[in-house]
């Protein structure tokens, strides 16, 4: 089976990340197409995976792009499509890992005849999209797709509400390779003491946060959560502004001055040593104040043993059993964190509990090799029908 995957991200998001490990168990039959260059070419590259960029261009359809706009984007897109179609024409299927390269697979599996599969790794919500996004998504995915992904059932169910065909989804959690986060985390969880004195954080219990720098991604609720907590506890935000939310990244930095928190909130920027810093963590913080579609970060906090405090919406519910494997608290409430950062800190033998079940649970039902399993599962009947 022959695969040609498609990203429009040149950077690694989680999307890319989740990629990377589907497409690493396809090396030699595949090829992994994106519409930007950046370091996530060089991680396919690290790991042996055929990589090629397709457009020399920036593919502008946003988030929130209105028709004509999401019209005129499109004309500009065809030299990219055609490319791909003829590249298609040498695989089996396409198979399109984030929303754009969907689009672009959309037309090309028409050109090319080759079956397209989209791995939808977003809600289609109007909180996330807009109107004209989430129909043109829709139809395209209801006439064009062999087989819908979701990575959670949150996705799902905002799929099939928006209009999706429930008959072409299957859900397939994101999978993590346990043994690796293990062996990582525990030479974080080594050097948790001079990581912290490093980054000026001697004896303070460290709520970590790990994720693009982003609004719905909310990191300005745990500053202000920060903010309701005793001296003794900080944070660090790892991550950085990955799709230009350069306005958020100031906002963030004004609102740890306005607060006088700067001696107790930092900012460390993009990181690929996510789980050695996660280990060194007293707690992880997930604060999305949108339903996040799936959070990886949740997972890896599970293996790394770090007790995890999660928004409650979209697939995090899936992932966190709550005052078992972990904390939610509603989206967007500051104080009900700063009342559960709390009562972490309070409670040592409450968070070893709840971290021991957490990494049990993640590795059962999250584990790398089922779901790759799944996946060439899927893939193979889809090819066979
Ligand atoms: N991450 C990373 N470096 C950073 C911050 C985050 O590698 O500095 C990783 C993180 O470990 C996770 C991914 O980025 O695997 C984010 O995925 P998630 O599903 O949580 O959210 P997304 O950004 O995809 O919406
Ligand atoms: C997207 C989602 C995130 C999910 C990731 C991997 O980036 O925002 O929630 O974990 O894809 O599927």
């Amino acid at each position: 089976m022959n695969i040609l995957f498609l990203d429009q991200s040149g950077k690694l998001g989680g999307a890319e990340l989740s990629l990377l490990d589907v497409a690493a168990t396809f090396r030699h039959h595949c090829l992994v197409g994106l519409f930007a260059d950046g370091n996530f070419r060089s991680a396919l590259e690290d790991r042996q995976i055929p990589v090629q960029i397709l457009t020399q261009q920036a593919v502008k359809v946003s988030k929130e792009t209105g028709l004509i706009s999401g019209l005129t984007s499109l004309g500009t897109l065809l030299p990219l499509v055609v490319k791909t179609a003829n590249l298609a024409k040498q695989y089996d299927l396409i198979y399109a890992n984030t929303q754009k390269a969907f689009v672009v697979g959309a037309i090309a599996t028409f050109l090319s005849r080759r079956p397209l599969v989209y791995h939808l790794r977003d809600i289609l919500s109007p909180e996330h999209f807009s109107q004209t996004n989430l129909r043109v998504v829709v139809t395209l995915a209801n006439h064009c797709a062999a087989l819908v992904i979701a990575n959670s059932q949150a996705t799902r169910d905002a799929f099939v509400q928006a209009g999706g065909r429930a008959d072409l989804v299957q859900v397939i959690y994101n999978g993590f390779d346990a043994d690796r986060y293990a062996q990582l985390a525990q030479l974080g969880r080594d050097r948790a003491e001079p990581w912290k004195q490093e980054i000026g954080l001697e004896n303070h219990f460290v709520v970590g946060h790990f994720s693009r720098l982003s609004p719905w991604k909310g990191q300005h609720i745990l500053i202000e959560a920060i903010a309701h907590c005793p001296k003794e506890i900080a944070a660090v935000l790892v991550g950085d502004a990955l799709f230009g939310e350069t306005e958020y990244v100031q906002q963030l930095h004004h609102q740890v001055e306005q607060l006088g928190l700067h001696d107790r909130v930092k900012f460390l920027g993009f990181q690929s040593e996510i789980p050695q810093l996660m280990a060194s963590c007293d707690l992880v913080a997930h604060t999305s104040t949108a339903p996040e579609p799936f959070g990886r970060v949740i997972i890896e906090a599970m293996l790394c043993g770090t007790p995890i405090v999660a928004a409650a919406a979209g697939g995090a519910m899936e992932l966190v059993n709550p005052e078992t494997t972990g904390w939610l608290t509603s989206p967007g409430d500051e104080i009900a964190l700063a009342h559960v950062i709390q009562t972490a800190y309070k409670s040592p033998t409450v968070m070893e509990s709840l971290a021991k079940a957490a990494l049990e649970t993640a590795k059962q039902q999250f584990s790398l090799e089922e779901v790759i399993e799944k996946i060439d599962q899927s893939l193979k009947s889809l090819l066979s029908t």
